[in-house]
């Protein structure tokens, strides 16, 4: 397709038809990931980012399934393949990292090996020596001190930051094209987060890699995305790249998830100054889904689904309240 960008999500609904009623989780999201660079996905918990990430990886699981919309990696259409072909396809091109990953290692293997596995599944058969060899050096590249010993360690010998180390080396050993990492520093402390989002803003620059990064924190969106949407009930609420969403922050719901602060210092909890919470998505609210929380509501807010406005440059906010950009002279 020649675009710039390595994923492109088009108009998305994923649901989940339960014995007591359909769940909306994504409701008709567009997303696009340019190549090299960070892009962020952000909102409170429930709001369906998750979701968002593995309907794009093919983990959405009974009873939940995509109903409609287009999902492009680099040009081809993954809606539609068969499981198979999307497993081999996103095998190749996307790695995903999640917020624990004890979840996703072996507890009973050394972690050395379990890369080396991966190693070898990627790039076929080596001598398990230059095996050895090769994850040491990634394990030094990702920045886990004393590699050598690291390597014949068990996941639960290892700190939470150093396990999400291992988790990245083994994704880069993939070499993908897109990283999609769900909420990979919430489960970490404040100062290991800080060298996980620096490590991850290095490699995207050394590898010419994308990224897709799902958080809670707007900490996490300020120190490392190029591009940011705000994710609420189902649907993107804001566009913007990232000085631009804080500086003319557009989205009332945005503007209550930036006010948001810290619990304590050190705690990766934040407190929403945000009434009220995010509607159980089998009752949608009605027109705007942020309207019982919104201290600008309106009763057209209450009636009609905002469509989205730009109001600056590739800025985009989905308010009734929201200027569109007026031409510029
Ligand atoms: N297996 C499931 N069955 C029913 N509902 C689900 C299931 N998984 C997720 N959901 C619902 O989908 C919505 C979005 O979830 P998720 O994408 O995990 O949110 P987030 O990642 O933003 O915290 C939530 O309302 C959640 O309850
Ligand atoms: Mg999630």
């Amino acid at each position: 397709m020649g675009s710039g960008n390595i994923l492109e999500i088009r108009d998305l609904h994923t649901s989940f038809f339960t014995d007591s009623g359909v769940v909306h989780a994504v409701n008709g999201v567009d997303l696009d990931v340019p190549k090299g660079k960070i892009t962020g996905l952000v909102g409170e918990s429930g709001c369906g980012k998750s979701i968002t990430a593995k309907s794009v990886m093919g983990l959405v699981r009974y009873p939940g399934r995509i109903e409609s919309g287009s999902i492009r990696l680099d040009g081809q259409e993954l809606t539609g393949l068969k499981e198979k072909e999307l497993r081999k396809l996103c095998g190749q091109e996307v790695s995903m990292i999640f917020q624990e990953p004890m979840t996703s290692l072996n507890p009973v293997l050394k972690v050395g090996r379990q890369v080396a596995e991966a190693l070898r599944v990627h790039r076929g058969a080596t001598s398990k020596a230059e095996e050895k060899q090769e994850v040491i050096r990634i394990f030094e590249k990702v920045g886990i001190p004393e590699p050598e010993q690291r390597f014949t360690a068990y996941p639960h010998e290892l700190s939470g930051g150093l396990r999400q180390r291992v988790m990245i080396a083994m994704a880069m050993i993939m070499n993908p094209k897109l990283l999609i990492a769900d909420e990979p520093t919430t489960a970490l402390d404040v100062t290991v987060e800080a060298q996980i989002l620096r490590l991850m803003k290095n490699l995207c620059g050394e590898n010419g890699m994308s990224v897709l990064i799902i958080t809670h924190n707007m900490g996490v969106v300020a120190e490392i995305c190029d591009e940011v949407y705000v994710m609420y009930a189902g649907r993107i609420v804001e566009k913007a790249p990232v000085f631009s969403l804080f500086d003319e922050t557009a989205h009332p719901y945005t503007k209550g998830l930036l006010a948001s602060i810290p619990r304590i210092s050190g705690n990766p909890e934040y407190l929403s100054t945000i009434p009220g919470v995010v509607p159980n998505m089998k009752y949608l609210p009605t027109g705007c889904a942020f309207h019982n929380r919104c201290p600008l509501a309106s009763e057209k807010c209450v009636r009609e689904v905002p469509e989205m406005v730009e109001t600056g440059e590739g800025h985009f906010c989905r308010c009734h309240l929201a200027k569109a950009q007026t031409a510029r002279g």
